[in-house]
């Protein structure tokens, strides 16, 4: 039995905050902001929206296009950086509740960014092993809550949603995920973290005060790192697997900075055709940003049956991975 990834879903909160916006908030400009990162504005979760919430809106989507019921999943993966709850009960416990799904197994995955390519592998390995027939991942996030909204090097990038697939198991071959590369160094953890509300630096009031539970982040550090490692990590899934750049039909890359992609995107010599891009409306999204995306091209209908897709991402830990597959969902139009 092989993996494959049958249907996809996404849900993004109604309220768009743009570059503008931030102007009256932080020493910031529209132009900054656009040059930079490629973002002009993201979604912000509503206060009593929580990561779950999304996270089960993206998922009823995925499961009702996979034609499947609730009850045929039986693993449920939640990638997030922002979850309901600190410690727990997981975020995927509490999306299983709130889909009305007891019996199952679910955990949450902590790889920032790389979220979703982790939850992929994942289910790849519970599916092929024969431990899992239907597996939901689900990549969520509420960062506008763990954004300090007076830090102008990080505030901007952010956005909120959520992004869902279903993968199952498969017979085909054509339709078989046809190889995926996760990888951590925890050498450069600082340059990306929530330094507060850890064991390390327990909720205090100095903890409150000087905002340790928001992400901090090095940025140019962690560009010039991203740029370098996705590079080499997407060159070296393409030669293993011998597939050339100009076969990719979609290249899905995380949706940090408009920059990184493109200078991977040269490397690979792709056409403007065969990158995805979404960062301009939903900024960054973490663990839901790829999935997000995916569905963006399907309901356009461009991602279609049997469509090679290579995924690729890089966040917090560090962590990074790529992923080439088929897609073996049914197409939209
Ligand atoms: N508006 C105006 N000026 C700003 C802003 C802003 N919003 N933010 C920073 N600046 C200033 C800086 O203070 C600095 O000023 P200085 O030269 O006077 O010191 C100047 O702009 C240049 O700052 P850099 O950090 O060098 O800017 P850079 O071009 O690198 O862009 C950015 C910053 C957008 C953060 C970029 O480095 C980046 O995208 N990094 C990678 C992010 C990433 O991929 N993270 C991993 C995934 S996220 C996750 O895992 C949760």
């Amino acid at each position: 039995m092989k993996a494959a990834l049958k249907s996809i879903g996404a849900y993004v909160p109604e309220k768009v905050m743009t570059n503008k916006d931030f102007e009256s908030m932080v020493d910031t400009t529209d132009e900054w902001i656009s040059k930079r990162t490629g973002i002009k504005e993201r979604r912000i979760a509503a206060d009593d929206e929580l990561t779950s919430d999304m996270g089960v809106e993206a998922a009823k989507i995925a499961i009702h296009r996979a034609g499947l019921k609730i009850n045929d999943i039986d693993m449920i993966v939640c990638a997030t950086i922002s979850p309901d709850y600190f410690c727990m009960p997981s975020t995927a416990c509490v999306i299983a509740s709130k889909l009305g799904r007891t019996n199952v197994t679910a955990f949450d995955i902590s790889a920032a960014c790389t979220g979703f390519i982790y939850g992929l592998a994942v289910a790849k390995a519970f599916i092929e092993s024969g431990m899992k027939k239907n597996v939901l991942i689900i990549g969520a996030e509420k960062l506008s809550s763990i954004v300090d909204y007076t830090d102008r090097t990080t505030c901007v990038l952010f956005g909120d949603g959520a992004g869902a697939a279903v993968v199952s198991g498969t017979r085909k071959k054509s339709e078989a995920i046809t190889d995926i590369h996760v990888s951590a160094d925890g050498n450069y953890g600082d340059l990306l973290m929530t330094p507060g509300c850890g064991v390390k630096n327990p909720c205090s009031e100095k903890v409150v005060e000087e905002k340790l539970c928001t992400m901090k982040m090095k940025g140019n550090e962690t560009f010039k790192i991203a740029v370098r490692t996705l590079t080499s990590d997407v060159v070296n899934i393409l030669n293993d697997n011998e597939i050339s750049a100009e076969e990719i039909k979609h290249f899905i890359p995380h949706q940090a900075n408009y920059r990184i992609i493109k200078a991977v995107g040269d490397a690979l010599k792709l056409s403007p055709e065969q990158v995805v891009l979404t960062v301009e409306k939903y900024g960054n999204t973490s663990s839901a940003s790829i999935p997000m995306a995916m569905n963006d091209i399907w309901e356009s209908g461009r991602l279609q049956y049997g469509d090679t897709m290579l995924l690729d991402a890089f966040g917090g830990g560090l962590t990074w991975g790529s992923a080439l597959l088929p897609f073996a969902g049914k197409s939209s139009q």
